[in-house]
């Protein structure tokens, strides 16, 4: 098998060269807005983001062509029996995408036998590349990254999203919202949550938390935030895999903190 700075290289490459795409079509979206089909209620998908998951997957299988991927757009590709899994966002924040807002990523993950062992995160608009190895550590354009130190919450930023699906849930999505704007720093939500990780792992935020997103939306995350030093469980403390339900990732020393005020939550 390849070294893991191997997969990473290629991992990388290819989110460069579908950054290249992402990166045009943003500026084109400034002269004539680009069209989008629905996948569900607010959902948007435009080509972009098939043309980036198909760049991706292009470039990493002519490489490595025993690889299986998940993507976003085409599901689950390839022979099952392959140890090298591919977890792939081709485009995280499409909707601050078609609203020309530069807070989108590419988000690629490499899970071997269960184990995510490989994660990058890219943000082709401002040129921020977050990289994770298993137990390597976690780096932001090559550089080391530490979550923060920060355990107080009134010096403490948060961030969050809000599924597609808000039928029936805004009471639930609400209940959080009361208390981090009473007792914390402040509260955003930014509308990508690959980025939202990635800044937990840079220690911009000091906990991300949100419901029912998917594998492709935290797998390199999950990874750069843990290596970084941070800590990674669903709301309630317990231990967090690419499908649960919830997940809350912090700098650890917040972690507790933060499960307080999401322990009511109903999911
Ligand atoms: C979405 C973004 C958003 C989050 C949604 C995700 P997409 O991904 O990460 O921040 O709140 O839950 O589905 O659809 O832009 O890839
Ligand atoms: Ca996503
Ligand atoms: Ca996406």
């Amino acid at each position: 098998m390849p070294k893991y700075s191997e997969f990473l290289k290629v991992a990388v490459d290819a989110s460069f060269k579908s950054g290249e795409i992402l990166k045009e079509g943003f500026y084109k979206n400034f002269e004539k807005n680009l069209d989008y089909e629905l996948k569900g209620f607010a959902d948007p998908v435009t080509e972009y983001d098939k043309k980036s998951e198909s760049i991706i997957v292009d470039i990493i299988s002519s490489k490595f062509p025993s690889s299986t991927f998940l993507a976003e757009e085409r599901g689950e590709i390839g022979n099952s029996n392959s140890s090298l899994r591919w977890i792939i966002d081709p485009l995280d924040g499409t909707v601050n995408f078609i609203h020309s807002i530069p807070y989108i990523a590419i988000s690629i993950a490499l899970e071997i036998e269960g184990e995510i062992t490989v994660g990058v995160i890219y943000n082709p608009i401002i040129d921020e590349l977050f990289t994770a190895i298993k137990e390597e550590g976690s780096f932001m354009n090559n550089k080391r990254i530490r979550v923060s130190s920060i355990s107080d919450p009134g010096s403490a930023l948060i961030v969050t999203g809000f599924p597609y699906k808000r039928e029936g849930r805004v009471n639930e999505l609400l209940k959080p919202l009361r208390v981090f704007i009473k007792d914390y720093q402040g509260f955003r939500r930014l509308g990508a949550a690959s980025i939202d990780l990635a800044y937990v792992a840079r220690g911009s935020f000091e906990a991300f938390y949100e419901e029912n997103l998917k594998p492709w939306d935290t797998a390199a995350g999950k990874l750069i935030v843990e290596e970084a030093g941070g800590k990674v469980t669903d709301y309630y403390g317990n231990e967090f895999n690419i499908y649960s339900k919830s997940i809350l990732a912090s700098n650890g020393v917040i972690h507790n903190h933060i499960i307080e005020v999401l322990k009511d939550v109903q999911l």
